[in-house]
């Protein structure tokens, strides 16, 4: 398996771009990224702990045990009518998701709130059996979201209990993208435990048929064709250009030298590759639409699409002129520091994120039906096929998914009777889709950013800032000091 983690960037399935990472892939130019990055207000200070964490906590089988990394930044927290707010961490290294959750830092001292920033298991340095974590679907066996919902509650009973001063505190959970579905899951499984949750670009909803499968793709299309309507027209016709030029030993050769790639095209399966590598860059660039310069998959320009889209103004050029129109665009992506040598198709951009654990778990748990059609969207058709992902699934890992596990298991579309949780959207961002986008009920709020990317509002303040996302954050500080005092309110009552 020269590149196990396929599913996850989309080429296991061929002739479709699936699923992008939910959190992304990432800073493949790490060494530049002092000089593209805007630097956070906030010094981020933290100290890294960690507990020794039962591999299972649902049987009475085993006694295994493994260390779960967290992050404690406590340098604004009072003990004294104090909070915390508690990062439930998502598929990678926890310090680049507390690098990337500027929010919780700008909002620490209003808060009075300690920062706790916890690892999900199989991710980072949390891995339940070391190196031997992902060798078969045995000791994958452990790698649920119930597992690491249940991770995270032991982990704050016991900082409840060792932590002078916390044990009387409020707990917020606080989550973007995959962390967002567990922060909203987290208050939903464990209200006891937690008196609110954030969740951030969170689609929970993505599961089954509770949205159309097409809804993901016709957003990333719909943010091209807003920056203009000729830049998704001409994303649309790449396809059939790229297809007939293809079609000759010569045509490759062609493709190979216009678009810079690292290694040559020689039949098929890397001209399908090459098209799911494309796809896969323009949802990316939709993801990452952030209005200011920023490094969060790789150094980006602000407003990258419309950077992008300059060069795809004209859609009825030659099949050459139109695919040397895309290697400038595609440049924009991967070449925005200057520094790429050659177009590298099977470059990984990042080891903060885990892609194996996260192919598991798609193939698992976490299966999300995205389809195309070519109309509505800008994507060469591709039906959603459960039965050939269930048997790429089992090529990979061994094991077959059970796509209605997670309705039944947090309710679908059927959590009214939950409580106290933001679900936070921009309408840039392809994930909304499967978002929570409108009330449910006065507690369970939804809240929409119109010119929000992924989880624009956990990132931290920016001059660039558009007004949306400064009124959804301090809209989401407004219901989080409500929950505090509701806390607060009912202790007094208490006693
Ligand atoms: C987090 O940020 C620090 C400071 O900028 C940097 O040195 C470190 O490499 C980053 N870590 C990750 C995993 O992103
Ligand atoms: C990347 O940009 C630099 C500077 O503009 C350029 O010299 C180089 O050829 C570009 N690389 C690719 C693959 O286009
Ligand atoms: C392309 O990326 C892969 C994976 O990171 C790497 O092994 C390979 O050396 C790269 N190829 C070139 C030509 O840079
Ligand atoms: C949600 O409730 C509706 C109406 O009561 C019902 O038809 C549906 O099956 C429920 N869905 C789940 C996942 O329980
Ligand atoms: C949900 O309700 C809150 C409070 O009334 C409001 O601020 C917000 O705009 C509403 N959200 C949506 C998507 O209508």
């Amino acid at each position: 398996m020269g590149r196990p983690v396929l599913l996850f960037l989309g080429f296991l399935i061929p002739g479709f771009a699936v699923p992008v990472p939910l959190a992304l892939r990432a800073l493949s130019n790490l060494h530049l990224s002092t000089s593209v990055v805007s630097r956070p207000a906030v010094v981020m200070e933290y100290s890294i702990h960690y507990i020794q964490q039962k591999v299972d906590h649902f049987g009475f089988k085993t006694d295994k045990t493994f260390k779960q990394r967290y992050l404690i930044a406590d340098r604004h927290w009072k003990r004294d009518g104090g909070s915390i707010l508690f990062y439930t961490g998502n598929e990678g290294d926890i310090i680049w998701f507390c690098n990337n959750t500027g929010f919780m830092w700008d909002v620490a001292e209003e808060l009075k709130a300690m920062l706790v920033f916890a690892e999900h298991r199989y991710y980072g340095e949390s891995l339940p059996f070391g190196a031997n974590s992902f060798k078969d679907s045995r000791h994958l066996n452990f790698l649920t979201s119930e597992q690491a919902l249940a991770d995270f509650a032991e982990l704050i009973k016991y900082l409840k209990r060792t932590v002078p001063g916390a044990d009387n505190q409020p707990v917020i959970a606080v989550g973007g993208s995959y962390g967002g579905m567990l922060a909203a899951w987290f208050r939903m499984q464990y209200p006891h435990v937690v008196v609110g949750a954030l969740a951030a670009s969170a689609p929970i909803w993505q599961f089954e048929d509770l949205v159309p499968c097409g809804v993901f793709m016709e957003i990333v299309t719909t943010d091209f064709r807003k920056s203009d309507p000729d830049c998704s027209e001409s994303i649309r016709r790449s396809w059939d250009a790229i297809n007939r030029l293809s079609t000759t030993g010569a045509g490759l050769h062609w493709l190979s030298e216009a678009l810079q790639l690292c290694t040559p095209l020689t039949n098929s399966q890397d001209v399908q590759r090459l098209k799911d590598w494309i796809s896969e860059t323009w949802v990316n660039l939709a993801m990452v639409d952030y209005p200011y310069e920023s490094n969060f998959l790789q150094p980006l320009p602000a407003w990258p699409v419309k950077v992008v889209c300059q060069y795809l103004k004209n859609p009825s050029v030659s099949d050459t002129q139109l695919l040397q129109n895309i290697f400038k665009a595609l440049n924009v992506y991967y070449n925005y520091s200057g520094q790429a040598m050659c177009l590298n198709m099977s470059e990984i951009s990042t080891s903060s994120l885990g892609y194996l654990g996260w192919s598991y778990q798609a193939c698992t748990e976490m299966v999300m039906p995205l389809c195309t059609n070519g109309v509505d969207d800008m994507f060469e058709p591709h039906t959603w096929d459960l039965k050939k992902f269930s048997d790429d699934c089992f090529n990979l890992w061994g094991v077959k998914p059970r796509p209605s596990w997670i309705t039944t298991m947090y309710g679908g579309k059927n959590i009214s009777s939950h409580t106290n949780i933001i679900f936070s959207n921009g309408d840039l961002d392809p994930w909304s889709g499967g978002g929570v986008t409108k009330n449910i009920t006065d507690t369970l709020v939804a809240i929409t950013i119109r010119e929000g990317a992924h989880h624009l509002d956990l990132r931290a303040n920016n001059a660039f800032d558009p007004m949306s996302v400064l009124l959804a954050r301090s809209l989401e500080v407004k219901y989080m000091k409500q929950w505090i005092r509701d806390f607060y309110d009912s202790l007094r009552k208490k006693h």
